[in-house]
């Protein structure tokens, strides 16, 4: 039986994933690295320093940064972002949310938090979400970002849960992975083809109801 839920933040919870993309664009643009689709998907769900790696790799360009220019550039890139989401509110949330989020907590319900950002805190409070997320897995503590399993790993550890207790949900196809490395029940936020390897998929936030993720699972056994 399904007793937790585990959620990614950005792309989940709010519409972070469009300002990390932007603030990373910035940076591409900086260093000449081309800015491409498949570039800005392949980065959701990935920790700064891979994030950074992913761009310089993509323009061929890993070599030529020392570690500490490497450190000034996500830096930078993390500059970008909280200027970029200065002006967030409400309007960021995606829709259905707090909503989804009120009903888990009437059923009882454990709730987690598993991203992979270090502004993680700031946005959930920003948002008045952190009453909902007592749980919440320190990426600082990971030894391995998304798609590693490890961060579902944890996430079900600090519910006191199995992994099969626990659904994870995802906009990213890195971690969608992870969830399903993990062992736990995979529900993917978005496009068909990008979040393929997803158990259950819905387009929007709006339609994950308990409703129909219980039909979905029926559907899948
Ligand atoms: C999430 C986002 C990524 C971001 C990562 C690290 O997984 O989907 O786009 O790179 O967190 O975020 P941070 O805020 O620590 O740079
Ligand atoms: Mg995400």
């Amino acid at each position: 039986d399904i007793k937790g839920f585990i959620f990614d933040l950005d792309g989940v919870i709010a519409l972070t994933s469009k300002y990390h993309s932007q603030a990373w664009h910035q940076i591409a643009d900086e260093l000449d690295a081309t800015w491409t689709k498949s570039l800005e998907d392949g980065l959701k769900g990935i920790s700064r320093m891979d994030s950074l790696e992913m761009i310089l790799k993509a323009g061929n360009k890993e070599n030529d940064y020392t570690e500490e220019e490497k450190i000034k550039l996500a830096a930078k890139k993390n500059d970008n972002y909280l200027a970029l989401i200065g002006n967030m509110n409400n309007d960021d949330l995606l829709p259905g949310i707090p909503e989804f989020l009120e009903d888990l907590m009437a059923h009882n319900y454990k709730i987690c938090l598993a991203s992979a950002s270090k502004n993680s805190s700031i946005i959930l409070k920003k948002l008045n979400l952190a009453r909902y997320f007592p749980a919440v897995v320190d990426p600082s503590k990971l030894k391995k970002g998304k798609p590693d399993p490890e961060i579902y790993i944890r996430g079900a550890e600090l519910l006191n849960l199995k992994p099969e207790e626990c659904i994870g949900i995802e906009d990213a196809a890195a971690g969608i992975q992870s969830i399903n490395g993990a062992g736990e029940t995979s529900i993917g936020i978005g496009d068909t083809q990008e979040l393929s390897a997803a158990d259950i998929l819905f387009s929007s936030t709006k339609d994950m109801t308990l409703a129909n993720i219980e039909a979905a699972m029926k559907v899948n056994a």
